[in-house]
């Protein structure tokens, strides 16, 4: 039976979407984009737009500065953590429920670019 014209298009639509969705993306390589997006949306009241922990809300203990020798001594596999995680006893939260293993490492990838 042939397979309809529309089903075709249809499903190379999808094969196509999909392709160019992760083209660029391989295995490792980070979407910087979506990190800044994430960023953004979800981070930079607190930390600031490059991550100085000048948001325009402040806590005790403060934000951290993202550029602090303090921070980025730490391997990414801790920072992972933290913002998996989150810092216990600080206003930093965990994100697990709201941002997925690679989008957290889009984030940080996202954060390592940022002028020290
Ligand atoms: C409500 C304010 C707030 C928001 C929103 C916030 N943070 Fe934080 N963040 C903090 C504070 C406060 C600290 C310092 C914690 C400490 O003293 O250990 C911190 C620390 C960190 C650190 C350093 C952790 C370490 O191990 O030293 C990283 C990395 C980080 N935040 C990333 C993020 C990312 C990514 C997001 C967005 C998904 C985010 N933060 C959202 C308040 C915030």
């Amino acid at each position: 039976m042939p397979i309809p014209y529309y089903s075709t298009v249809c499903l190379l639509t999808v094969v196509c979407w999909l392709a160019a969705s992760t083209i660029g993306f391989a295995a490792g390589e980070r979407n910087l984009e979506r990190g800044k997006r994430l960023y953004e949306k979800y981070c930079l009241a607190c930390h600031g737009p490059l991550g100085r922990g000048d948001g325009t809300v402040q806590f005790d203990p403060p934000v951290a500065d993202l550029t602090s020798s303090e921070v980025l001594s730490k391997p990414n596999s801790r920072l992972l953590e933290s913002i998996h995680k989150g810092r216990p006893n600080t206003a930093m939260d965990t994100w697990k429920g709201v941002m997925s293993e690679e989008a957290t490492r889009d984030v940080l990838a996202y954060i390592l670019t940022f002028p020290r």
